[in-house]
């Protein structure tokens, strides 16, 4: 049986062309890419890449000044906050919750937008597997490039499950899918609501739509889209805090900081057609408003829902291709260390030149 799709670039001897944290004794990390005769310089010395290759993480190698250095493969995790990004990408707490909440499954048939830096993409192909797929929708070709790249880089192949699609992913989805053959839906996107009927139309009856959006505003107006279309059902919302805990001694506490907000997270599922949601018994409290009441939180002008007005960094297009070259680079010795398995077995020809 076949290896699953980056599995070898997570196990054995480290190759050239992967990447490895090093930490010094002061706690200080670096990621570097192990290039045969690559260096890597401190003000502490020199420690050479042709020390690691061919050798196992996990262990404290030294640099020429007998500084030493913790050697560790980067986890997904650390991956994602340390590769090259165009837009902002989902964190690690929230891609987690977003594979349970939205139920993603091994050999699930899965569609995502915008697919940005490629950060959640990553987490959605691990869990459909090689024997599902994956279509994530962008917009923007720059950052499809940095996206296809940085996956490309962390499973040291391109993934058999991935599609990338550009273009308005209301406007694409409908023409890729059959109606009701989508099992699950992620948007992490500015304006959610545009892709309702895109949604409606793709997704399986039962089938999940979840949601990742910055702000309450966006929350409050995609929740309500969602309620008022009749078709959907389950309409939650929540948020993911992690603490960390500092372990020291007796000294066990909280960390006095932390990242206190990324994003909410909305789910909802998809009725069968023609069929309207279970009304409950229980008697909703919700208060009565006016429509100006809304309008003041949810403006109908769509002009108004801006990257800026939501508070988000605009990235230019300059930056997004130079982080997709970076990506490139990154996924074109990736490449090269997953055929130097191929062709030697699991062993890294030392030596060897990029
Ligand atoms: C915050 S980023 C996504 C980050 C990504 N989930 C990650 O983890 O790297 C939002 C992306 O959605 C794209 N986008 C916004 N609206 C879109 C739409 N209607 N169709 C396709 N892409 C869209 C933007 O260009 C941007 O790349």
């Amino acid at each position: 049986m076949t290896e699953p799709t980056g599995v070898s670039a997570r196990r054995g001897p480290l190759r050239a062309g992967q990447r490895v944290q090093i930490k010094d004794a002061k706690g200080r990390l670096n990621t570097i890419t192990l290039l045969p005769g690559g260096e890597f310089h401190s003000y502490q010395g020199v420690l050479r890449h042709d020390d690691l290759i061919g050798g196992f993480e996990g262990v404290v190698v030294e640099n020429s000044a007998g500084q030493p250095y913790q050697v560790l493969r980067p986890l997904l995790n650390d991956f994602v906050l340390s590769m090259p990004r165009g837009a902002t990408v989902v964190y690690p707490k929230d891609a987690a919750q977003i594979v349970q909440q939205a139920d993603v499954f091994p050999g699930a048939v899965v569609v995502e937008a915008g697919v940005g830096s490629g950060a959640l993409s990553m987490s959605l192909l691990r869990a459909v597997g090689d024997h599902g797929r994956l279509h994530s929708y962008e917009r923007r070709p720059e950052f499809a490039d940095v996206a296809r790249a940085n996956v490309e880089a962390f499973f040291g192949a391109e993934h058999p499950a991935w599609s990338v699609h550009l273009g308005d992913a209301q406007e694409e989805m409908p023409k890729v899918h059959e109606p009701g053959s989508v099992d699950r839906v992620v948007l992490d996107m500015l304006a959610p609501w545009e892709c309702l009927d895109a949604v409606a139309e793709v997704l399986a009856p039962g089938g999940v739509w979840l949601n990742y959006v910055a702000t309450a505003t966006q929350l409050s107006r995609v929740a309500e889209a969602i309620r008022d279309s009749g078709r959907f059902t389950q309409v939650e919302a929540n948020e993911t805090l992690v603490r960390g805990w500092h372990l020291d001694g007796l000294a066990v506490r909280p960390d006095h900081r932390m990242v206190a907000h990324t994003g909410f997270l909305l789910t909802a599922r998809r009725l069968a057609s023609g069929e309207e949601a279970l009304r409950l018994k229980k008697r909703s409290k919700v208060s009565e408003f006016k429509a100006e009441d809304v309008e003041a939180w949810q403006p109908a002008d769509e002009a108004r829902w801006t990257p800026e007005a939501l508070g988000e960094r605009p990235v230019t297009d300059k930056k997004a291709r130079k982080a997709a070259k970076e990506a490139r680079l990154m996924a074109a010795r990736s490449r090269a260390a997953e055929q130097s398995v191929d062709a030697y077995g699991g062993r890294t020809p030392t030596g060897e030149q990029d």
